[in-house]
């Protein structure tokens, strides 16, 4: 059995729902309190033993790597002013292990095709995938790091998945499962952005995956859709007919960061657990006036 010791997080698109601040800047790259949400993503995908890291970009997403490489001219300075705390925070994003690879998705035509970008880099092994405006608060044991377990048990595909309000399931792919244990299904469909009428359940995939290697195979046979894009969901939807494929209830928090309104949400969450910020910023909340709508 391949322990799982890739991750690909697709970060090639183009962020419109929080245009104009995604104009020139990544999505990714949005701070939640005091680090980008791709910062929060890589450490998960640390947490859990992944050793390479494999970032499919697109265009404008230049700060990404920047973000990840050394900063000569920041540390010198930092350097030069003995900021030292500073410096431990630049120099450390990531441990000196781990490898960063990126590869340019040259048309964006949608998370299957960017996944298979990764295709040559990953090779003959399972990986992760992860997208990083899914922000999970999971505590001691990140997401990830759960699902490497049930990875670890069963030795087959597991998509992150929750439950969400029927009146949402049309933003996810969501499954139609066989419950094996309390947290655990063996997915016998899935469906990409049904309406609520063709929804098989309120269970929805969330930016988590372990994948068998066997997804390139499938990805490779499927399809553009009406929006020509090539769909992870349907890739997987193949795959499931061939090998086990599991959905794993993750416990934890998650924050939907693509949507405005799930990163207002992240954002204080997390600075209400900030060591530095959490009882000044809970004062402020407490004094909040909140002026009535009317
Ligand atoms: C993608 C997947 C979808 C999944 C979602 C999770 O959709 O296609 O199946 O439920 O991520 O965030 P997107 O949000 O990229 O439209």
């Amino acid at each position: 059995m391949k322990a799982i010791k890739k991750a690909v997080f697709p970060v090639a698109g183009m962020g419109t729902r929080f245009l104009p601040a995604t104009k020139a800047n990544p999505k990714e790259m949005l701070p939640i309190v005091d680090k980008p949400l791709i910062q929060y993503a890589a450490e998960e995908a640390v947490a859990a033993g992944i050793e390479t890291l494999i970032f499919i970009t697109g265009r404008n997403k230049r700060s990404i790597p920047d973000h990840f490489d050394k900063a000569y001219e920041l540390e010198r300075e930092l350097e030069l002013a003995e900021k030292h705390e500073m410096l431990d925070l630049v120099r450390n994003i990531l441990p000196p292990h781990v490898d960063c690879v990126y590869i340019r998705q040259p048309e964006a035509l949608g998370l299957g095709h960017a996944v298979l970008c990764a295709k040559p880099v990953v090779g003959d092994e399972p990986f992760a995938v992860i997208l990083a405006d899914d922000l999970i608060d999971a505590g001691e044991q990140p997401c990830l790091s759960q699902m490497v377990e049930v990875y670890n048990r069963h030795h087959c595909s597991v998509l992150g998945v929750e439950r969400v309000p029927m009146a949402e399931v049309s933003r996810y792919g969501v499954i139609d499962g066989q419950r094996l244990e309390s947290n655990l299904l063996q997915i016998k469909a899935m469906v990409e952005k049904p309406t609520l009428d063709q929804a098989p359940s309120d269970l929805a995939v969330v930016g988590r995956y372990i994948l068998s290697p066997a997804v390139f195979q499938k990805l490779e046979l499927t399809g553009r859709d009406a929006g020509n894009e090539i769909q992870l969901t349907d890739a997987i939807v193949k795959l499931l007919k061939k090998e086990q494929v599991l959905a794993y209830e993750f416990e934890g928090k998650r924050f939907d960061c693509g949507s405005k309104l799930g990163y207002l949400q992240a954002t204080v969450e997390y600075a209400l657990k900030h060591p530095q910020l959490k009882r000044r910023f809970r004062a402020y909340l407490q004094d909040l006036q909140i002026p009535s709508l009317d």
